[in-house]
């Protein structure tokens, strides 16, 4: 029997998932504006896979992703549900939230990822936000959790950041440094329609589209090309557009 191919697939090399808005610190360079209790629904999260045929690797994003270990399990159940092969993983935490329940979501998806060398969890090491642990009533805790975050094997602590050598994006609470004006999408397309998508497809709570992951939450629909609720071939035709006239 010949089997028909699948066009106009949508591959994302790296999908970044902004999965809550929520943070227990309070770090004055943060970009993304203040802290809001909101998190992504299992909606958006069923959407993004019916949307999307192929991912190679999930970045999880915020706010702190680590309070939002549930809405990682529901996109671990998702991915099992659906048979999906994913080869790995990412986030940046500040590492100060821990607990059983953590250790062993992060395992599960530890287990599942092809490519064990591609599951990198970050914690973040500067100024900023050491100054902000020490302003909490729990920094010891904070601490502690932090020093259990590290013993995993996919955890990093990060080389500490110097920020007066390093760029900062003036954004958010942030009022130095650069700021972005352009989208940042790279992709290619293929005879058959299949587009592949190389730096961020960012999805953020709402289930809206970015071109950016690394603006303010209240900057985010200067930068929305479109929804995930929307037709798939709209999403891929906005891409493209995008693209060639983003003037890279
Ligand atoms: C937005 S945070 C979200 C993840 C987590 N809450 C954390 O802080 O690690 C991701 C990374 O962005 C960095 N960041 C925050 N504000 C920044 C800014 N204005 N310029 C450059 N990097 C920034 C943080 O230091 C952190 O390492
Ligand atoms: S940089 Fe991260 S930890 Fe600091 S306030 Fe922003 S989201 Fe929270």
């Amino acid at each position: 029997m010949i089997k028909t191919k699948v066009k106009n697939k949508l591959h994302a090399y790296e999908i970044g998932l902004e999965i809550t808005r929520n943070c227990n610190l309070n770090c004055s360079h943060c970009l993304r504006g203040n802290t809001q209790n909101k998190t992504m629904s299992k909606e958006v999260i069923h959407e993004v896979f019916n949307k999307v045929d192929t991912i190679t690797n999930i970045f999880f994003s915020g706010g702190e992703p680590l309070l939002a270990i549930d809405v990682i399990e529901e996109i671990i159940k998702e991915i099992k549900r659906r048979d999906i092969e994913i080869n790995g993983f990412g986030m940046v935490t500040n590492g100060t939230v821990f607990n059983d329940k953590i250790h062993d979501v992060l395992f599960e998806l530890y287990e599942l990822s092809i490519d064990k060398n591609s599951c990198i969890v970050e914690i973040s090491n500067d100024v900023f936000h050491n100054d902000s642990i020490y302003n909490f009533p729990n920094c010891e805790d904070m601490l502690r959790n932090k020093r259990k975050l590290e013993t995993l094997v996919f955890v990093n602590k990060r080389q500490y950041i110097d920020y007066s050598n390093y760029h900062l994006l003036k954004e958010g609470r942030c009022k130095e440094g650069h700021v972005i004006t352009k989208p940042q999408i790279t992709l290619d397309k293929f005879k058959d329609g299949t587009i592949e998508v190389f730096n961020d497809f960012y999805v953020n709570i709402y289930g809206d589209l970015i071109s950016s992951c690394s603006i303010a939450y209240d900057r985010q629909k200067e930068f929305k090309f479109a929804s995930i609720f929307d037709d798939k071939e709209k999403i891929m035709s906005e891409l493209t557009e995008l693209y060639l006239t983003q003037g890279l």
